[in-house]
């Protein structure tokens, strides 16, 4: 078993006045708070450039803050793991599903093989892996042919489904989802939906999921996080803060997402 958050922790991931200046440019994140509760999802929502990845990046250790706090099942993530054993545990308790699959799928490692390793990871027996493997295809609807290929022989989507299963196969307490369910069409999308629902049902996942889509955000998400410009506008549940936005901004993104009976402003 990984080392699982204290049971009694509601808050898995706690963000506190966090602050990101990539070297000696910007402020891309600005004094950023919120949090994710066990077994719940906070979506990221904002515009391009808006410093939602940049958070996902410094939850999973790619990037490091410039101040300010990022806790992950109560270790501070802005310090950077000391050891190798560190960063084992820390990817047993978040994993990331980046925007561009490419930047962390290996070119030459077959989608088996990939998935095969992850299972190891997390501890795996060796005899029982090949069916785990088999498992998690299943999960994000491909199939075994699928493990016989190398990244570029996916399609975009199916891509998106390999970073999905491999981070799925370490069963983390957190899964941070960058525009993940982007690229899929609307029925491989409402699949893979149902099965992070599931997850998160079964296993009591937690999630960050980041997405430009607030169609997305009703379906799947508990809390809303609404960024502009490394700054938080607006956030609360996503009944309050979708049904009754208080800010100007959430109002914009709100009024120019396609929804039953939208209609687009004429040019
Ligand atoms: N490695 C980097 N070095 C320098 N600047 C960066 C780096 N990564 C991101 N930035 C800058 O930080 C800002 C926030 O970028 P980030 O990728 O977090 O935005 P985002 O909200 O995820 O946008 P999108 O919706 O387009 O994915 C942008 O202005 C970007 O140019
Ligand atoms: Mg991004």
């Amino acid at each position: 078993m990984s080392e699982p958050c204290t049971p009694t922790d509601d808050v898995v991931v706690e963000v506190e006045h966090l602050v990101k200046c990539y070297g000696t440019g910007p402020v891309v994140v600005d004094d950023v708070s919120f949090q994710v509760r066990r077994g719940r999802t906070t979506a990221l929502v904002g515009e391009s450039g808006a410093g939602k990845s940049t958070i996902g990046a410094i939850l999973s250790g790619l990037a490091s803050a410039t101040s300010g706090r990022a806790v992950v099942c109560g270790e501070d993530r802005s310090v950077a793991a000391r050891s190798a054993r560190d960063r084992s545990r820390r990817g047993r308790q978040l994993q990331l599903v980046p925007q561009d699959p490419y930047t962390t799928l290996d070119p030459t490692q077959r989608v088996g093989a990939a998935l095969l390793e992850a299972a190891a990871l997390r501890g795996v027996p060796r005899d029982q892996r090949p069916a785990r493997v088999a498992e998690l295809l299943d999960l994000v609807g491909l199939g075994e042919a699928h493990a016989d290929l190398v990244p570029r022989s996916l399609s975009g989507g199916q891509r998106q489904r390999v970073a999905i299963a491999r981070a799925l196969a370490t069963r983390p307490e957190v899964l941070v989802l960058d525009e993940a369910v982007s690229a899929l069409d609307v029925s491989v999308q409402a699949q893979v939906l149902n099965v992070l629902n599931r997850l998160q049902r079964d296993l009591g996942t937690a999630y960050l999921f980041v997405t430009h889509d607030l169609g997305v955000v009703r379906q799947i998400a508990h809390d809303v996080v609404v960024l502009r410009a490394g700054q938080v506008v607006e956030a609360g549940t996503v009944d309050a803060v979708l049904g009754d936005p208080q800010h100007e901004y959430t109002q914009l993104l709100l009024a120019s997402t396609p929804r039953p009976g939208w209609v687009p402003v004429a040019r």
